[in-house]
């Protein structure tokens, strides 16, 4: 619990970023402001703390920033965090401005490092950020809706060209080493193959096999996304066009996954937990993070939370194998099978 009444909240963005971060400080701030607690931002993450780039925020500075991607608090990754000198002097920065409650937007590593602000005596709340969604406590992360439903329009475009040059594309998905966002856009986008980290067993072969198998029924396109957390899509792209003989392509959506206005799912999300955060450190919670699972926003501790451990949905990754054309190519040879019978 905390020690004493809070009042004074401060708010960062950290790691990389990801849409509905700004709807999150949006809420954050406000939230604070209506309980009549004073407000600061902190540039640049946990950099920020380190160079105190610490300023007095005001409704109107979250004014008109709900859907606009990326962070106007700015990202960083800092080295500094991670050492005791850096922990001690981010600690320094926040008594210095009367931080005693600070919000942390970001994944698991910006949460260690809430962690450790805590054991300086700082109350902290994280919220999660990432459109990675490789968040155990949690089955939803701020940004990882918006960043699917990019992936998925990116994915669409690439297989119209694709079908025209009746190539073969592989197309590299973000997620760290997660394989979420692949997952969700090889069902969402009705991929041929879909290549996790959390599943991947190097059999390059069954793939080249799909694809000539695929061409012979006719198949104009075939489209393979491949996870971040595997990569080498280019390579891999130069050895199926050897082996099948087929145009293949690599594509890699990289950074634009991160960006765009957010969805309206990440905003009312993003605000929800953002309100939280403020309601918890207002009720004298401290070291929590922030979930919603099976229709529930909940809070961990922090700890608890850095332990879990998280894996992909079987139920998910099986629908996208049975509904994939090389199951159907299964399925056909199992009909044709018993039909002979
Ligand atoms: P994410 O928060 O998206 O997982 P990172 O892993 O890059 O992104 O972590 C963001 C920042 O959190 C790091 O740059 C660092 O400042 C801080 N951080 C990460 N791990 C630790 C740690 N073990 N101790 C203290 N700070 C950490
Ligand atoms: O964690 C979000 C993420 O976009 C990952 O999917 C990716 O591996 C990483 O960040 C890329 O980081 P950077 O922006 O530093 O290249």
């Amino acid at each position: 619990m905390a020690e004493k009444k809070i009042k004074t909240i401060g708010v960062l963005t950290s790691g990389g970023d990801a849409p509905g971060m700004n709807a999150a400080v949006r809420a954050v701030v406000r939230r604070a402001l209506s309980k009549g607690l004073d407000v600061y931002g902190i540039h640049r993450g946990y950099d920020g703390l380190m160079d105190e780039d610490v300023f007095k925020m005001k409704a109107q500075d979250v004014s008109d920033i709900i859907q606009k991607g990326g962070t106007i608090l700015y990202t960083a990754r800092c080295a500094e965090m991670r050492t005791e000198e850096g922990q001690q002097r981010a600690a320094d920065t926040c008594r210095k401005f009367g931080i005693d409650g600070l919000v942390v937007i970001g994944g698991d590593g910006s949460y260690r490092g809430a962690e450790k602000l805590a054991n300086h005596g700082i109350n902290v709340i994280g919220l999660p950020g990432t459109i990675d969604l490789d968040i155990s406590c949690t089955e939803y992360t701020i940004g990882f809706d918006t960043a699917v439903n990019t992936a998925m329009e990116a994915i669409d475009k690439v297989r119209d060209t694709s079908t025209s040059h009746e190539r073969c594309s592989i197309i590299e998905v973000m997620g760290r080493n997660a394989g979420y966002l692949a997952l969700w856009c090889g069902i969402a986008n009705g991929a041929e193959d879909i290549l996790l980290p959390e599943k991947y067993d190097y059999n390059e072969q069954a793939l080249i096999d799909n694809i000539i198998e695929s061409r012979r029924r006719g198949k104009k396109h075939h489209i393979i996304v491949n996870a971040e957390g595997i990569g080498h899509s280019a390579s891999m792209a130069r050895r199926i066009e050897a082996a099948t003989g087929i145009e293949t392509r690599a594509t890699i959506l990289g950074h634009m996954q991160r960006g765009g206005s957010p969805t309206a799912k990440d905003r009312v999300y993003a605000s929800i937990f953002g309100c939280m955060a403020v309601d918890l450190l207002c009720e004298g919670k401290n070291k929590r993070v922030v979930g919603y699972n099976k229709g529930q926003f909940q809070d961990f501790d922090i700890q608890e939370a850095l332990k879990m451990q998280k894996s992909l949905d079987e139920y998910e990754y099986e629908i996208a194998k049975s509904l994939s054309s090389s199951y159907m190519k299964d399925a056909h040879k199992k009909v044709l099978k018993d039909e002979m019978l």
